[in-house]
C-alpha cells in the first residue's frame, strides 16, 4: 500500500524544498561564522532531531555534537516556568563553541533555562539555531543567532516537531486551524 503524508489546513505551511533551502543557508552562515573553529552541536531533544541531522550535514566544518532532552509542553512548567532535565548532555563543553539546536522557540522558557544551564558549564561561547520562532508567544527574551523562520501563533508539527507524538516523520512543516486542535 502506498503511503501518504497528511498536511493540516491551518496558516503555517512550509514545503520540504523550503526547509532544505533555508537549512542549506542556515549551514553556510554557521560555516561562515566558525571558519577555523570546530563548533560543538547541541541538539535539544525530541524535536530537534531532523533538523540536527539536516543542519549538521549542511555545515562543512569539523564539528561534534550531542543532545539533551528537557520537559517542556504537557507538564507543569507551563503554570510554574519550572523545566525539568530528561537527558543530560555526555560530553563535556568547557571551552567549546557550543550551538544549541532547538526546533522551536515559543514562550523561551525552555531555551532561557537551558541557556543558563550550559553556560554554568562555562563555553567559550554559545549562540543558538532555531529552526522555527513563535515572537507573539514569548514569555522570556532569549537570543535566536540563526533563525529558520518567524512563524504566527499556530499549532506546528511535522519535520521533527510532533502532533501527540505522531508526525515527526511529516518532511514538511504543516499546521492545525484553532478549531482543528
Ligand atoms: C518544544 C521545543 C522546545 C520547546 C519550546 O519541545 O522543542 O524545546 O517546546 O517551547 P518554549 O519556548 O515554550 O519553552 P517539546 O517539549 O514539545 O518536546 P519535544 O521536543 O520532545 O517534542
Amino acid at each position: 500500500m502506498k503511503g501518504m503524508f497528511a498536511a493540516g489546513n491551518g496558516p503555517v505551511q512550509i514545503s520540504a524544498e523550503a526547509i532544505a533551502k533555508r537549512v542549506q543557508e542556515l549551514g553556510a552562515q554557521i560555516a561562515r561564522d566558525y571558519q577555523g573553529k570546530t563548533p560543538h552541536l547541541v541538539c535539544v531533544l525530541n524535536g530537534a532531531f531532523v533538523f540536527t541531522a539536516d543542519l549538521v550535514r549542511a555545515i562543512p566544518l569539523p564539528l561534534t555534537l550531542d543532545f539533551i532532552a528537557i520537559s517542556s509542553y504537557g507538564n507543569a512548567y507551563r503554570s510554574s516556568g519550572e523545566v525539568e532535565l530528561i537527558k543530560d548532555l555526555r560530553l563535556p563543553i568547557h571551552g567549546r563553541d557550543v550551538i544549541v539546536v532547538e526546533d522551536i522557540v515559543d514562550t523561551g522558557l525552555t531555551l532561557a533555562y537551558l541557556l543558563d544551564y550550559l553556560e554554568a558549564r562555562k563555553p567559550a561561547s554559545i549562540r543558538v539555531a532555531a529552526l522555527l520562532s513563535k515572537p507573539a508567544r514569548r514569555q522570556v527574551e532569549v537570543p535566536i543567532h540563526y533563525l529558520g523562520f518567524e512563524i504566527e501563533d499556530a499549532y506546528v508539527y511535522g519535520y521533527g516537531l510532533d502532533r501527540a507524538q505522531f508526525d515527526r516523520n511529516l518532511p514538511f512543516i504543516t499546521s492545525l486551524r484553532p478549531e482543528e486542535e
